[in-house]
């Protein structure tokens, strides 16, 4: 078999075979085939597509290139989470916990926030104490004992994505449908949960625009996810505003914290709700009715906030950090922003909102860069709401004095104000199940 040829039979628009995606990914991920090759199928792909077969089998190539997690004894009680990214996006933290408590199996593998969007593992490091790497033998052992362990990814999950999506970041070929659902995809199947839910984030704070867009992703990854044998829901979630009030690592587990308590009701509450009845619903088979009473009852009676406590304590995390919010770090300046006009806010920019908490130190934008747990932002006013000059709209969180100007003009760069109430946005676009087979 050659790539040459590979390639030109994609160039030309035909399917290709089981055999020959199965050799481009091996070779690739071996290096016996070059970038410069690997590029241009990438954009003959782009330009011509693949058929779900064909798609499903490069997913499961890029599974099976590097590590795969197995969860099977777990039977269908393992559960998953992906989220697309967003601003404010801190779900996971109340998600995991809250369908941990009600007996599904969370064996989680995260990674760090890059660009405007915030990730997972620097929202958790920001407990003090939480330990992000547990061996292998320890991470297993937690998940059968308390149903749960969240931990960065340090196996060799996918490497054939790793090493594509590098390749396609720089050569203009990231936004092609069959190539995001088998990278994401891969991830998923080789992190080895049964059941999965992915949160579509959608709009202007999110890697996907448009509804529409939007839609023709998260259908596919819940298709070839359920060739490949999973079970798979996706959730359109808005992101042209961020998630909830705060943002920033800190911030955001106060605000997690909140809804398992049972104290902070809205938007955020009520994607988290959709997003952990989904997964019950699939791991347990039952209506998502039922699903859904089980999930509000579960905060309602303390035990998705008991199940916290429990699971960062079993990773090292101080808990009384959780129990008394003020004891989580703090930045060492806050600065309040007010509104300059009478109105009401008719936007506001999602991605501007993020790349506003970078600049405070909140996240980073090339890797490795150090953040600082405390910074960020606190949102009094979202889009929709009237505005008065002189009123507070936001706290900004920083060690950086310096960046505080930077910041406030970022900030007020997202923020449109106009005299017109705007038209509410939907919270939750659609809800994509896999079909019963
Ligand atoms: N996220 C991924 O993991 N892969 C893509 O291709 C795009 C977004």
């Amino acid at each position: 078999m050659r790539m040459y040829d590979i390639i030109e039979k994609k160039r030309d628009g035909y399917p290709l075979t089981d055999e020959e995606i199965r050799f481009f990914i091996q070779g690739y991920t071996e290096g016996s085939i070059p970038d410069y090759q690997a590029s241009a199928l990438c954009m003959a792909i782009y330009f011509q597509g693949m058929n779900d077969q064909e798609i499903s089998v490069l997913t499961d190539a890029m599974a099976s290139s590097g590590d795969q997690v197995d969860l099977s004894k777990y039977g269908h009680l393992s559960v998953d989470k992906h989220s697309t990214g967003g601003v404010g996006d801190k779900t996971s933290l109340v998600v995991l916990p809250l369908v941990a408590s009600l007996g599904v199996k969370v064996a989680k593998m995260t990674g760090p926030g890059l660009g405007h969007t915030g990730g997972t593992v620097d929202k958790l490091l920001s407990i003090p104490g939480y330990r992000i790497q547990l061996s292998p033998e320890d991470f297993s052992v937690q998940v059968s004992r308390i149903g749960i362990a969240v931990v960065g990814q340090s196996r060799n999950l996918a490497p054939a994505d790793k090493k594509l999506y590098a390749l396609r970041d720089v050569t203009a070929t990231v936004s092609s449908i069959p190539l995001i659902t088998s990278s994401i995809m891969s991830k998923k199947l080789a992190s080895g949960a049964k059941n999965i839910v992915l949160d579509v984030k959608v709009g202007s704070g999110a890697f996907m625009k448009s509804p529409e867009d939007a839609h023709l992703l998260a259908e596919k990854m819940v298709h070839i996810g359920q060739m490949c044998g999973r079970n798979v829901t996706a959730v359109l979630t808005n992101m042209n505003v961020p998630l909830g009030n705060n943002i920033g690592n800190a911030l955001e587990v106060k605000e997690a914290v909140g809804v398992l308590r049972g104290e902070v009701f809205g938007e955020l509450r009520d994607v988290c709700e959709e997003l952990a009845s989904n997964l019950i619903c699939m791991a347990f088979e039952i209506s998502p009715e039922k699903a859904a009473s089980m999930v509000r009852d579960a905060i309602d009676d303390g035990s998705a906030y008991r199940k916290m406590l429990e699971w960062i304590s079993a990773q090292g995390g101080d808990i009384r950090t959780l129990e008394d919010l003020s004891l989580l770090p703090k930045a060492k300046f806050e600065y309040d922003i007010c509104s300059t006009h009478n109105g009401y806010i008719t936007k506001m920019d999602a991605e501007r909102v993020g790349i506003t908490s970078v600049i405070l130190g909140a996240g980073r934008e090339v890797k490795d860069a150090p953040i600082d747990y405390g910074s960020g932002i606190i949102l009094y006013k979202k889009a929709g709401d009237p505005v008065s000059i002189g009123e507070k709209l936001c706290t900004l969180y920083t060690d950086r004095e310096d960046k505080i100007p930077e910041a406030e003009k970022m900030f007020r760069s997202a923020l449109t104000i106009g005299f017109t109430k705007p038209v509410p946005q939907p919270l939750i676009y659609e809800i994509i199940r896999s079909k019963k087979s």
